[in-house]
């Protein structure tokens, strides 16, 4: 049995594949499985954005075999965490939320390094090139802090 965590953003093409190759990259393989999804369907089957696959290289990590795929309903119960990348996508997860117990299992990635401040990660979809730098070491420090607790709390 592993833990198993999802990070969610809107395209699953920018923001969450990179949470998903960061945070994996912070945990034994052997006891977490960590996968990514988009709220939207505009980008299902897709690799990541060029952007993003070279972000990831660039520190070492590749992301490029990742495919997009859209949340559902039945990832409440495949998963033990959801990390949502903005407000909007935890509005857009929550809404599908049959209780609290579902609910409980979804917070904000940023968070972990600024407790129920409830702040974004942008979307650099639209944006210049160095967004990208900054969604990366974003998700690089919150995924620090995300992986230590969870290695904490599901002891190997
Ligand atoms: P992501 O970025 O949610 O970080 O994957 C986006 C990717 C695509 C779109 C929006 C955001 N889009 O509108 O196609």
């Amino acid at each position: 049995m592993t833990t198993k965590v999802l990070m969610v953003c809107l395209g699953n093409i920018c923001r969450s594949p990179l949470a998903e190759g960061i945070l994996a990259s912070k945990l034994p393989q052997n006891k977490f499985t960590v996968d990514s999804a988009g709220t939207g369907n505009w980008h299902i089957g897709k690799k990541p954005d060029e952007r993003s696959i070279a972000v990831a290289q660039k520190n070492g990590l590749d992301i490029s075999i990742q495919k997009a795929r859209q949340f559902s309903k039945t990832d409440f119960d495949n998963y033990d965490y959801i990390f949502v990348m903005d407000n909007t996508n935890y509005y857009d997860v929550i809404s599908l939320a049959e209780n609290e117990s579902q609910k409980n299992k979804v917070d904000l990635i940023l968070n972990a390094l600024f407790p129920n401040e409830n702040v974004d990660v942008p979307d650099p979809y639209y944006g210049l090139a160095n967004g990208f730098d900054n969604v990366y070491q974003m998700l690089d420090e919150a995924c620090t802090v995300v992986a230590s607790k969870l290695i904490e709390k599901h002891p190997y």
